[in-house]
């Protein structure tokens, strides 16, 4: 029992806490959750107490004749029929009560739809504003929502079977080659909630992370506008002869045949790309997510306590070391096998330590810092 303890323990105030419920769909879950936690410890404090209670009762004493039993009630119809319906009445009253909430978690939400793409292994999300069938704002790793809106998400697979979970927003939901799953989140408060892959997937299952970003309206409008003006910004080449220049014709070389630039590079959007998935993350507003690989690591330094460090003029602060690292060579950083078209190559062999330089130059230009709750 003590073992149990410190294993639950370890879930609680984590990243991963699905006792602490942000919105109401978690929160049916968790009430769910909760009515059924009580129902067994009920049970079980009655059964501890009786059996207790018997050997107490009932127990051996120094004047009791060995051979002397008492009365046998085998085919007592009134116990076996008090110990069948008891726990029948208590199942079914359980079936009764979560049964519409299945159905209601299940059910198509109405608010905005996005799209949800998981492959190995990264999410990412896309979001068609003006409902035309065209995706206008395609990222990765963050899902950025409003606040107080049930949103719907459209859960997609492109490889193997996946599931998407962000435990303080709603329960889990697979993800699987071929078929749509609806599934529905909704966040009261402003803040970022944190999720994970939850179906094994391979090598980086465990790094196949991902946050939902929940914005107040005015800043939901804003990351928008920010993700619209990032892909306008993208399409004007860097000033001739600056690193960033030739950070671009570096990135035109070694990295458009997975990854898209939304005006600027879109040959992995066309089908060029031989990866497994057919798709790498989208780059266009790389600098506006708060995460990269597949939100193992921060965009932005944080301190030991999470928080972000900030520069002289309260600016977040590029996690430059960590970001170059992985273009240098991603494959030592998260699992994958690149080789096999799951996950970022290494470009350690390929480029120089200057090249690098002039790639990070180029990725900074694109998008804006990310829109913190
Ligand atoms: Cu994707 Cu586990």
């Amino acid at each position: 029992m003590a073992l149990a303890g410190l294993t639950a323990a370890g879930c609680a105030t984590g990243r991963l806490d699905a006792t602490r419920p942000a919105g109401p769909n978690a929160r049916d879950i968790d009430w769910l959750m909760r009515l059924s936690g009580w129902m067994a410890v009920a049970v079980g404090l009655f059964v501890a107490a009786a059996v207790v209670t018997i050997i107490v009762k009932f127990r051996a004493r120094p004047t009791d004749d060995p051979d002397d039993l008492p009365p046998q009630i085998h085919g007592n119809r009134k116990a076996e029929l008090t110990w069948t319906l008891i726990p029948t009445a208590m199942l079914v009253f359980l079936t009764v009560v979560t049964l519409p909430t299945v159905f209601a978690l299940a059910s198509e939400g109405e608010g905005r739809t996005i799209k949800v793409e998981g492959q190995q292994w990264w999410w990412q999300f896309s979001y068609d504003l003006d409902s035309d069938g065209n995706d206008d704002i395609v990222t990765a790793n963050d899902l950025v929502i409003p606040v107080g809106e049930e949103v719907n998400l459209e859960i997609h697979s492109n490889d193997v079977i996946h599931s998407f979970w962000i435990p303080q927003l709603n329960g889990k939901r697979d993800a699987v080659p071929g078929r749509v799953h609806h599934w529905k989140i909704s966040a009261d408060e402003p803040g970022v909630y944190y999720g994970e892959c939850v179906e094994f997937c391979g090598l980086s299952h465990a790094h196949m992370q991902m946050r939902a970003i929940a914005l107040a309206p005015a800043d939901y409008q804003r990351w928008v506008t920010g993700q619209l003006r990032g892909q306008a910004a993208a399409q004007t080449a860097p000033p001739e002869g600056s690193s960033e220049a030739a950070g671009a014709a570096l990135f035109e070389t070694h990295c458009i045949s997975c990854h898209v630039v939304d005006g600027a590079y879109e040959s992995a959007a066309g089908g060029n790309a031989a990866l497994l998935s057919g798709i790498a993350p989208n780059l266009t507003n790389l600098m506006s997510r708060t995460a990269f690989a597949g939100a193992l690591y921060e965009t932005y330094r944080t301190g030991p306590d999470g928080s972000y460090a900030r520069g002289p003029d309260g600016e977040l602060v590029l996690n430059t070391a960590e970001l170059r690292e992985w273009v240098r060579n991603a494959p030592a950083m998260k699992p994958a096998r690149a080789d096999n078209q799951q996950g970022m190559l290494g470009f350690a062999e390929v480029l120089t330590e200057q090249d690098l330089d002039h790639l990070m130059a180029y990725l900074k230009t694109l998008g804006s810092p990310p829109v913190l709750p």
